[in-house]
């Protein structure tokens, strides 16, 4: 089959490499991708928010199966669009997206599921949600309800600070609509772990989990960023916790889903908190997470365009559990200076090539541009350095060889990676 990524970081070049291994693939194309996807799919322009554009590239290359990568597609009716013109796609349509769109409803869609997560309160008036605060404790959490590009979400440490970010979003509309309501909940202690489900809308298998560093410094300080890192597996969420997710969680919000008349079709992704009182959902993502998809898919021993077929049509449940490889999988991002606050682009990037043929490693782009016949850097996420082992420990040892492979000038990366897994 002829496979069209839609996408261009690092999440769309794992993607391409996973589906460019996959028996079933004969030919990988991204739109509109990026120098490291260029390597190993034909690339393709694309303005991948305008539904019609990207339904015209799959009829134009004669794509079998489509496969969305980032939220903004998703949110654009991307999905709803290839779908009405019967192209084979994997993603969520906008309706089923909106668990990643507005948090309300994700917590809504827990609650008639019965998955458990945090205590909630909703609402649009800044006194009510002023009020509100009584009936938690800090550190308070507030969150806006639509999506902010991963900077609606304040932990307050007192409840001045946490008055001020009501204000923030409800008075001052610092979030725009997006912050039009707000949730504000329960604090969750804990490790996070990230598990993904490939569902077909009734069927519903996990893959293995991941954890990721959202901080932008080492001892997880600085600001939230897109990722940073991460590791998997995640030995605390073993096969018979994974068991009990699909069971307590995916499984619960795909019928959920399907019930209201809107199936969810694509990856269903819960960020968890490891509490003391067992796994609690923070968030759902209708998407694969970047940077956690490179260091999943280089476990996964599945065809990855057979099951992402198989979603798409229908029929997941032919198609038995995925398979992983037991080795680990540690990814490392070499991030611009200043991420993920201002940075410059353009800086020639050196030693992709030594560190791509390391033992174990894949090199994948994310915020990358070819000029002048030159890698540089085109993103606040330049690269995320993969590499497979035996053992969490030597597969960060061999993420942290090839990481230190490459330069250039401004680079950043966190240095406590998988240092001590949860
Ligand atoms: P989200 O955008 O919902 O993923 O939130 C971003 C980050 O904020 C999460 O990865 C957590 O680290 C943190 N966070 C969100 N909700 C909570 C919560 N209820 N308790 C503790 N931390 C949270
Ligand atoms: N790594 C977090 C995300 O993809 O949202």
């Amino acid at each position: 089959m002829r496979a069209l990524v839609i996408g261009g970081g690092g999440r769309e070049h794992a993607l391409c490499w996973a589906l460019s291994r996959s028996a079933s693939v004969d030919a990988v194309l991204c739109a509109p991708g990026n120098p490291g996807i260029a390597d190993i799919a034909d690339v393709r322009d694309v303005d991948a928010e305008d539904p019609a554009s990207v339904v015209a590239l799959a009829r134009d290359v004669d794509a079998d199966l489509v496969v969305v990568g980032p939220e903004a597609p998703l949110v654009a009716g991307v999905v709803d669009a290839l779908a009405d013109a019967g192209i084979t796609t994997f993603g969520p349509t906008r309706a089923a997206a909106r668990l990643e769109g507005s948090k309300a409803f994700a917590k809504e869609v827990m609650a008639a599921a019965g998955v458990p997560t945090a205590r909630h309160w909703h609402g649009s008036d800044p006194d009510a949600a002023i009020r509100a605060l009584d009936d938690f404790a800090p550190p308070y959490v507030i969150k806006a309800d639509g999506l902010a590009a991963g900077k609606g979400v304040r932990i307050c440490a007192d409840r001045a600070e946490a008055e001020g970010a009501i204000a923030d979003a409800l008075v001052d509309r610092v979030f725009g609509d997006a912050g039009d309501s707000l949730v504000i909940e329960e604090h969750l202690d804990g490790p996070e772990c990230s598990l993904f489900g490939l569902s077909d809308g009734t069927t519903v298998r996990p893959l293995t989990p991941a954890q990721d560093f959202k901080r932008a410094l080492d001892g997880d300080e600085g600001l939230n960023t897109g990722g940073m890192g991460a590791y998997s597996p995640v030995p605390a969420v073993d096969a018979d916790v994974v068991e009990d997710l699909r069971v307590r969680v995916l499984q619960p919000v795909i019928d959920e889903m399907r019930r209201r008349g809107t199936p969810f079709v694509g990856v269903l992704y819960a960020g968890l908190a490891l509490t003391s009182a067992g796994p609690r959902v923070i968030e759902f993502n209708a998407r694969f997470g970047d940077p956690e998809t490179q260091v999943v898919l280089p476990r996964l021993e599945s065809d990855l365009g057979q099951v992402l077929t198989a979603c798409a049509e229908g029929c997941l449940e032919e198609v038995g559990p995925l398979a992983f490889s037991d080795d680990a999988c540690v990814t490392v991002v070499l991030a611009s200076g200043g991420y993920p606050g201002p940075y410059e682009v353009g800086r020639p990037i050196t030693g992709l090539d030594v560190a791509g043929a390391m033992d174990g490693t894949v090199v994948f782009h994310a915020g990358t541009a070819r000029r002048d016949g030159q890698v540089v850097t085109a993103g606040g996420r330049v690269l995320a350095v993969s590499a497979t082992g035996p053992g969490i420990a030597l597969a960060r040892a061999r993420a942290y060889a090839a990481a230190g492979a490459i330069d250039f000038e401004g680079v950043h990366l966190r240095t406590d990676i998988a240092a001590s897994p949860t």
